[in-house]
Parts: C-alpha cells; sequence; structure tokens
C-alpha cells in the first residue's frame, strides 16, 4: 500500500517531469559531446547536510549524462553548493566565483551554476544577477530536485534562470544519489529548522521544521549497511525533534534503537542535537545500543543564562550540565563535543567567563569555536554590538588554549589503551592510515591500505593534542 502523502512531500508528478528533463538534457548533451562525456565540477561548501544535498545533485547530474572532475578549469558545468552560516564563508564563495570568469572566458560554454543557503538569500541572489553575469544558473534550497529542467533551461534556451522562491520546505524522495564515500554514508532525516537562534540564518533559508518518514529511513540505512557502509550519519539541524509531532515510538530515541538491530557491524553516529529537546530517553537510548557511537555533538553556544536567553536557546546552563552529569553517568566513556560563539552582541567579558568555566566543567573532546558573525535578516544582526573584533579575538584565542589543555589531558589519557577504529585514509606520511575512534578522536597508525574502510583494533601508544598515534593490536 502506498503511503500518505506528507504536507511537505514532492508530488511524484513534479518528479516525473524532472525525469522527462534528464532525458531531454542527455539527448542534447550527447549530441555535443559525441566523443566522450561532459564533464561537472561540483564543489559543496559547509555542514554534512550540505554535503548530502551536493551528493543528490551529483547523482541528477550522472542521471543527466555528466562525468565527474577534479579540476575546474577543465569543467563543462561548474556547481557550487554555498554555505551561508558566517560571512567568512560567503566570502570565499564570491571569491570562487570572482576566479571564474577568465576560466569562463576561455570556454564560453561553461555553465556555471550557484545554489545553497547563500543563493536562497534575495539579497545574494540579486547581487549575483546584477554583478557576475557570466553566472548562468542561481537556485534556492526548495527547488534543487529541479536541477535538470534549469539546465535544460540554461543549455537549450540560452536563458539565464534565477529560481530563489521563499517556501517552508520540502521533502524529496526517490532522488538518485552519487556518494562520495564507499564505507561513509549521511543520511538526512528531517530538514529545516524552527528554532530562530537570534545569530542563525538556517531557519530563514532552510525553511520549517519537517522529518522524513521512520520507515524509509530505516530501510535506507538497511540498504546501505547491505551495501557496505560502516558508518551512518543520521542528519538533521535538531534530530531530537524528529517526528515529535507523533508517538514517542516513530520519535528519534525509537529511531535509533530501530537502526541499532539491523544486522551488520556498523556505526551509528547522528547531529545536532539541541540541548532544549535532548531528553533523558535519547541518552538512555545512546547507552543500550551498541552500534551507536559513544559521542554526544551537543551545542551549547555560551554559558551564561542571560546570553543564553538572548540567543533564544530556551535551556540554562544548569540544565545543560544536569544532562551532562546524566549522560557520563549512564556511559563514563563518552565523548562531548559542542559549538561555541564567542562575542556574542552584548557578551561582557565576565559573562564569557562563564562560557570557560563551563567548558572547563564539561571536559570536552573537542570544540568548534566561532566569532559571532552578524547574519542580515537574524534578529541579533540588529543588536548593538561594542566589544571590539580585536577584544573578541582575544577572548577567543582564550578558549581555545583552554579547550587545547582539556584536550590533551583527555588524550593522554587513552595511552596504552585499545579502541576500535573505523580506518578511514592514509594519513599525510607513507604507510600510515588514520582512523576514528566512537568518540571521533583519530589515531595514526602503521598498516596496509587494504584496511581502509573496515574496522581495525589499535593500541593508544603517542597521544599527542590533536593526534594520537598507536598501533595495531
Ligand atoms: N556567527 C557565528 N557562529 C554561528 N553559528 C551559527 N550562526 C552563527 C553566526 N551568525 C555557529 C553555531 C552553530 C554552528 C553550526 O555555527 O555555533 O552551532
Ligand atoms: Fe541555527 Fe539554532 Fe536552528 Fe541550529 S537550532 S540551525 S543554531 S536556528
Amino acid at each position: 500500500m502506498e503511503k500518505p502523502m506528507n504536507k511537505f512531500s514532492v508530488p511524484a508528478s513534479e518528479l516525473n517531469k524532472q525525469k522527462e528533463y534528464t532525458e531531454l538534457v542527455r539527448t542534447v548533451l550527447s549530441s555535443r559531446f559525441p566523443s566522450g562525456k561532459p564533464r561537472a565540477f561540483v564543489h559543496t561548501y559547509g555542514c554534512q547536510g550540505n554535503v548530502a544535498d551536493g551528493e543528490k545533485l551529483q547523482g541528477m547530474l550522472y542521471e543527466m549524462g555528466f562525468d565527474f572532475t577534479s579540476d575546474v578549469n577543465s569543467a563543462d558545468l561548474v556547481l557550487y553548493n554555498t554555505c551561508a552560516i558566517r560571512e567568512h564563508a560567503e566570502d570565499r564563495v564570491f571569491g570562487n566565483v570572482g576566479a571564474l570568469k577568465p576560466i569562463k572566458k576561455q570556454n564560453p560554454d561553461m555553465i556555471i551554476a550557484l545554489c545553497g543557503c547563500m543563493t536562497q538569500q534575495q539579497r545574494v541572489a540579486d547581487k549575483i544577477k546584477n554583478s557576475y553575469p557570466f553566472v548562468d544558473i542561481v537556485f534556492g534550497t526548495h527547488v534543487a530536485h529541479r536541477l535538470p529542467e534549469f539546465i535544460y533551461r540554461s543549455l537549450c534556451l540560452g536563458k539565464r534562470v534565477f529560481e530563489t522562491a521563499d517556501s517552508d520546505g520540502n521533502i524529496v524522495e526517490g532522488l538518485p544519489v552519487k556518494r562520495d564515500g564507499t564505507f561513509r554514508a549521511w543520511v538526512p532525516i528531517m530538514y529545516g529548522c524552527n528554532n530562530f537562534c537570534s545569530y542563525c540564518i538556517v531557519p530563514y533559508v532552510r525553511g520549517r521544521e519537517r522529518s522524513r518518514d521512520f520507515d524509509t529511513v530505516v530501510s535506507e540505512v538497511r540498504s546501505l549497511v547491505a551495501s557496505g557502509y560502516k558508518e551512518i550519519n543520521l542528519l538533521g539541524q535538531n534530530v531530537n525533534s524528529y517526528n515529535k509531532e507523533l508517538t514517542a515510538d516513530r520519535q528519534f530515541p525509537a529511531l535509533l534503537r530501530a537502526i541499532n538491530e539491523i544486522e551488520g557491524e556498523f556505526i551509528i553516529r547522528f547531529m545536532t542535537s539541541h540541548p532544549k529537546d535532548c531528553t533523558r530517553d535519547l541518552i538512555e537510548a545512546m547507552a543500550d545500543c551498541k552500534k551507536v557511537a559513544k559521542h554526544l555533538h551537543l551545542p551549547v553556544q555560551s554559558g551564561n543564562n542571560r546570553v543564553l536567553s538572548e540567543m533564544n536557546r530556551h535551556y540554562t546552563r544548569e540544565k545543560y550540565l544536569s544532562l551532562i552529569e546524566y549522560a557520563y553517568e549512564l556511559m563514563p566513556e563518552l565523548s562531548i563535543t559542542s559549538d561555541i560563539i564567542v562575542g556574542f552582541p552584548g557578551e561582557t567579558y565576565d559573562e564569557f567567563k562563564d562560557t570557560l568555566s563551563l567548558v572547563e566543567s564539561v571536559k570536552y573532546t573537542s570544540l568548534f569555536t566561532f566569532i559571532f558573525s552578524p547574519r542580515y535578516g537574524t534578529k541579533a544582526y540588529d543588536m548593538d554590538d561594542p566589544v571590539s573584533r580585536q577584544e573578541k579575538g582575544e577572548w577567543f584565542n582564550k578558549l581555545v588554549a583552554l579547550q587545547e589543555k582539556i584536550a590533551g589531558e583527555r588524550t593522554s589519557s587513552m595511552k596504552g589503551r585499545s579502541y576500535r577504529v573505523l580506518v578511514e585514509d592514509k594519513a599525510k606520511h607513507d604507510g600510515i592510515l588514520s582512523g576514528r575512534t566512537q568518540g571521533n578522536v583519530i589515531i595514526e597508525f602503521e598498516g596496509d591500505e587494504g584496511l581502509i574502510g573496515s574496522f581495525a583494533d589499535v593500541r593508544v601508544t603517542n597521544p599527542r593534542t590533536w593526534i594520537v598515534y598507536g598501533e595495531l593490536v
């Protein structure tokens, strides 16, 4: 029986229309490139959610008849899948787009396309329309599944395409996926965000929170595991509110338990958890499920209650610390990581010191630290921000130094112990591999390349702050 449509689902008729465009583009490309396939250069910026989108864009391009290249100079199509989280991310994209101008001069048939969170903002789409006339296609986050149509309009009708209308968002199932990895897979379980943290652009560019169907996710993971994937990353801006309008047996802790039941040796990771929705149920499910990595990424953003309230985070330092305490009680080996913003508008040095003391007491494995970046359209953009960039930089350095000390203490306690790691890659030097523990610590060790993509037991011999050295057991 066919499942009832979710109000966010894109109807099959719309996807069929895109399949027709795919065929049209394929036919045109095969006559324009009779002796080989055209090549696409696809680059994704930003978070894993964007990486997952990028893999679908690649899947659609592949079906249209494109091959892929890592050399932008020889590409027939360049697609930048952009990020808007901080100003720096946007500046990088503008720089890279500007650098395409002389390349396109050499190769006027090259199609240049931009999509993702940055182009979902009207202000950015307008700037590209007016100041970057060599960009052919610009589309936002809500219409990415229409890539075949956009390429058709550019390639066959010679029109510039701008499709960035705002929307609450949708859920598109059944798109082709061309994954970058062979043993690590990204699986979005929900899209969008309803939280409107006052500094964050995401709710404006990704629409409202919506969850994929529980059984669809479980069967996707089952088939990934069957085809050899060893690490499943469940993704969402706030996985703890997965299916929150449904009953507990369809919510995130239940999803973890259901995926944990799938046969085979693999590891389950997830991100991101919002502390306001992180429940004891979730912590218990993590503790109970053998395949779930004992790693919790729980962004705190600040250790001060006034700042947290200005950030619209809906939890207090005390609530956060009590969750952490419960998590360590159930999983003494748990590795916790976090995101922290330094220099939120109006934050004082004394308030920042509360962040330092929180970091000191949680003992994070690692931190992602950011200096506040004003995002146009968010509430914090208009807040008074009297502290200078230089002063924020000094605070930032203090935080980084403190975390370095804590990370060093944590890794030195690993000496002599063995860890089961998923072997991921060659390290920079010959014959050395790198693997990642459940807690997301990288261990480098000597071994045969054939081990890449499988699990191995490694004993730590020489822990350093950021890289831990070990040997195969
Ligand atoms: N400035 C600085 N950091 C930000 N983040 C999100 N928005 C901003 C901003 N405007 C950080 C938060 C979030 C992470 C993904 O990026 O810490 O958790
Ligand atoms: Fe941004 Fe907050 Fe949503 Fe995370 S939870 S995406 S920080 S608004």
